[in-house]
């Protein structure tokens, strides 16, 4: 499925890509967007091309502001429906209770524990009716993505996942952003590249890598929240795609 699908998808033009992809998977196609420049350009191409995909984000509930404000002009920019998961009050509230608000500090465990709640489950929430996972992941932003391919399976989610901008670099997606005039994360006029929640993401430093502002404490080849790992656990969409 993955040979035929990249086949027929290798020669087209992006926004072709979508469209063509859209139809294979209608009904069934989705995009997470974290509002970072990527997905803005994503965004841009599935809304101002109208395409039938679904788009949705995952509030941590320990965004930045600004990240808040990119969402909110982004909705009014578009008119589009922008769809939000958020965390298990229940879960949350256990984690804070037992380990307090700064857990994630203290322990790489502790860390991978608070992103499970507050990203992974809900993706894994907002993926259960989906079979193409779009996503806005690019090769160069981390040692951790250089083998990812633009369509793959995912294990872990139970779907197909497909990453359009993987082959882009960074000055590209700057040029589609200012030449279109997408609402960007004001954040990345400030050093920020790469933005995950605010405890977790600071401005890098010229020439430093692009994911160096995220969990800046932990070494390069753990800077991976479970969004993107595979193999992973637990699976709770086992059995969509035959
Ligand atoms: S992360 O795994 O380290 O957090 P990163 O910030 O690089 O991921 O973003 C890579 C892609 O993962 C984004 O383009 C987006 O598709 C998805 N993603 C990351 N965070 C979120 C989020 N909070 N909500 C929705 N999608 C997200
Ligand atoms: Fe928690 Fe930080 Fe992961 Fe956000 S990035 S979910 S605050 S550990």
């Amino acid at each position: 499925m993955i040979t035929i699908l990249s086949e027929a998808i290798q020669d087209k033009h992006v926004v072709e890509q979508l469209r063509y992809l859209a139809e294979k998977f209608k009904g069934k196609i989705a995009f997470s967007t974290s509002f970072g420049q990527e997905d803005q350009v994503i965004t841009d191409l599935i809304f101002t091309h109208d395409l039938p995909i679904e788009v949705f984000t995952l509030d941590t509930g320990r965004m930045f502001e600004e990240t808040y404000q990119v969402w909110h002009e982004t909705q009014k920019k578009y008119g589009k429906k922008i769809t939000a998961f958020y965390p298990e009050t229940s879960q949350v509230e256990k984690m804070v209770d037992e380990k307090g608000i700064y857990s994630f500090y203290d322990s790489l465990e502790n860390r991978k524990e608070c992103c499970d709640i507050r990203k992974v489950y809900p993706l894994q929430r907002a993926l259960q009716d989906v079979d193409l996972w779009i996503t806005g992941l690019r090769a160069e932003q981390s040692v951790t993505r250089t083998n990812v391919n633009v369509l793959e399976e995912s294990k872990a989610f139970n779907c197909f996942k497909y990453n359009p901008l993987l082959n882009w670099k960074l000055n590209e997606v700057l040029t589609y952003l200012s030449e279109k005039a997408v609402p960007y994360n004001t954040l990345h006029d400030k050093g920020f590249i790469s933005i995950g929640c605010a405890p977790c993401t600071r401005a890098i430093q010229e020439g430093e890598d692009i994911r160096a502002g995220r969990w800046w404490w932990e070494s390069k080849d753990k800077k991976e929240c479970g969004l993107h790992v595979e193999p992973q656990k637990p699976i709770l969409n086992i059995g969509k795609i035959q």
